[in-house]
C-alpha cells in the first residue's frame, strides 16, 4: 500500500502546491486524483516516485518511507505514463516498449518478446512494432506509453493525464482498455485527471483536490456522487449527479414482463389476449422489431430505441432505454440480442427508489469496483 502522510510541497518560489495531504492508496486498485488545474495533482504523483521531494510529511510504500529507497529501485517498481505518451521519437515502438527491460540487462531477444507480448496486451497490432512514434495515431501512442510503463511488470503504475490529448471516442476506448487490463494485471494505479467523469469511471477511490493542494474529499465514486462533502465538490461533480449515480446500480433485479412481447407471426388471438397498451413485436428469432399500439391496424412499428442487457448494463442504461422509448417501456435483451422482456418507466423508478434505500442502509454495497456496472 502507498500511504501519503500529511505531505506538503512548497516550491522554492513559495508556491504551496500540496498542503498537508494524507491519502491511503489501496493495493491492486485504481485511485484517481482529480481537481482543477494547478491543484497539485502532478506534484503529488511525482512525490510518489521521488521526481519531486516533499517539503514536509512522508510517503510510505508497503510501510517503508520512500526516502529510504534508492531512487533507481523505487522508479523501477513504478511505471510512469504521461500525456502524449512521452515516447522516444528516434526509437521504434518495440524499442520504446523494451526500454526498461534493456536497462535492466535483459537480452535483446527476451526484451523483444516482452515488447511483442505487451503490444498484444494493450491492443496494438504486431505490424506496428517497427514503426516510429510519429507514424502512429495519438491513441496508439498512448497505448505504447502504457505498454512501456508495464514492460518490467512494476507493481505500481503512475499515470498523469494519460488520455487527455485524444478525442472523446478514442479516450473512451483507452479507458475501457485500462479497466480490462487492470482486471487482468491488478496493479496499484494512481491516475491523475482533471476530468471528473473519467475519475468516476476509472476510480475505485477518488481524491478530489482543490486549489492550494488541499484534499476536498476522498471517497469511492458512488459515495462522491451521493454525498459530496461541500459546495466545491458538488460544483466540481457538475450536473446530473443523481442520474450518473445510477451507473452504480445493477439492473438484474428489474422485474421484466413478457406479456406484451409477441412474435410478428403470432396469431390474432394472441394479440387480443394481452392487456398492454403497446406490444413489442419480435422477429422469428426473438429479436425486437418495434412497438405496435394495441388495436392499431397501422403496419408501421414504433422504434424500440436502444435495448439494455440486464445484469451487464446498469439501472442508468435501463432508464435511458425507457426514456428514449416512444412507449415509455424499455426493452431487455440477452447477449444474442433476443428479447427477454420489457419493463416500464414506473417499474424502473421503483427499482431506483429501492436501490437508494438499500444503498443508504448499506453504504458499502454501492462501493468499489465489483459493484460498478457498465453504462
Ligand atoms: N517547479 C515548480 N516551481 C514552482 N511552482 C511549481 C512548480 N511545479 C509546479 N508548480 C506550481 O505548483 C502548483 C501545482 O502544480 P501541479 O503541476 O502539481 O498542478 P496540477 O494539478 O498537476 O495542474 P494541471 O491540471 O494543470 O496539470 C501550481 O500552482 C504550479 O504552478
Ligand atoms: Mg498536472
Amino acid at each position: 500500500m502507498i500511504r501519503i502522510d500529511s505531505v506538503t510541497k512548497r516550491y522554492p518560489d513559495g508556491t504551496v502546491a500540496v498542503d498537508r495531504l494524507s491519502l491511503e492508496i489501496p493495493d491492486r486498485s485504481i485511485t484517481v486524483l482529480v481537481g482543477p488545474s494547478g491543484c497539485g495533482k502532478t506534484t503529488t504523483l511525482r512525490m510518489i516516485n521521488r521526481m519531486v521531494e516533499p517539503t514536509e510529511g512522508t510517503i510510505l510504500l508497503d510501510g517503508e518511507d520512500v526516502q529510504h529507497r534508492p531512487v533507481t529501485t523505487l522508479r523501477r517498481s513504478m511505471g510512469y505514463v504521461i500525456q502524449n505518451a512521452g515516447l522516444f521519437q528516434h526509437r521504434t515502438i518495440a524499442d520504446n516498449i523494451a526500454t526498461v527491460p534493456r536497462m535492466l540487462g535483459w537480452g535483446k531477444q527476451r526484451a523483444r518478446e516482452r515488447a511483442a507480448e505487451l503490444m498484444e496486451r494493450v491492443g496494438l497490432d504486431a505490424s506496428l512494432a517497427g514503426r516510429y512514434p510519429y507514424q502512429l495515431s495519438g491513441g496508439q501512442q498512448q497505448r505504447v506509453g502504457v505498454a512501456r510503463a508495464l514492460a518490467a511488470d512494476p507493481p505500481v503504475l503512475l499515470m498523469d493525464e494519460p488520455f487527455s490529448a485524444v478525442d472523446p471516442v478514442v479516450r473512451k476506448g483507452l479507458q475501457d482498455e485500462l479497466l480490462r487490463l487492470q482486471d487482468e494485471l491488478g496493479k496499484t494505479i494512481v491516475f491523475v485527471t482533471h476530468d471528473i467523469d473519467e475519475a468516476i469511471k476509472l476510480g475505485t477511490m477518488v481524491a478530489v483536490l482543490r486549489e492550494g493542494g488541499r484534499l476536498a474529499q476522498y471517497a469511492p465514486p458512488a459515495a462522491l456522487l451521493s454525498n459530496p462533502a461541500d459546495a466545491f465538490v458538488e460544483d466540481f461533480l457538475g450536473a446530473d449527479r443523481g442520474i450518473r449515480r445510477l451507473s452504480f446500480f445493477a439492473s438484474d433485479a428489474l422485474e421484466l414482463t413478457t406479456d406484451a412481447v409477441v412474435p410478428a407471426d403470432a396469431p390474432a388471438e394472441r394479440l387480443a389476449a394481452t392487456e398492454a397498451p403497446y406490444l413489442l413485436v419480435t422477429d422469428t428469432e426473438g429479436r425486437p422489431l418495434g412497438w405496435r399500439e394495441r388495436g392499431s391496424d397501422d403496419d408501421r412499428l414504433l422504434s424500440y430505441g436502444r435495448p439494455f442487457r440486464p445484469g451487464t448494463d446498469s439501472l442508468r442504461a435501463a432508464l435511458d432505454c425507457a426514456v428514449l422509448s416512444p412507449t415509455g417501456w424499455a426493452v431487455a435483451v440477452d447477449a444474442d440480442g433476443k428479447v427477454t422482456g420489457v419493463v416500464s418507466q414506473q417499474t424502473i423508478g421503483e427499482a431506483i427508489r429501492a436501490a437508494h434505500t438499500q444503498a443508504e442502509a448499506d453504504p458499502d454495497a454501492a462501493r468499489g469496483e465489483d459493484e460498478k456496472v457498465a453504462g
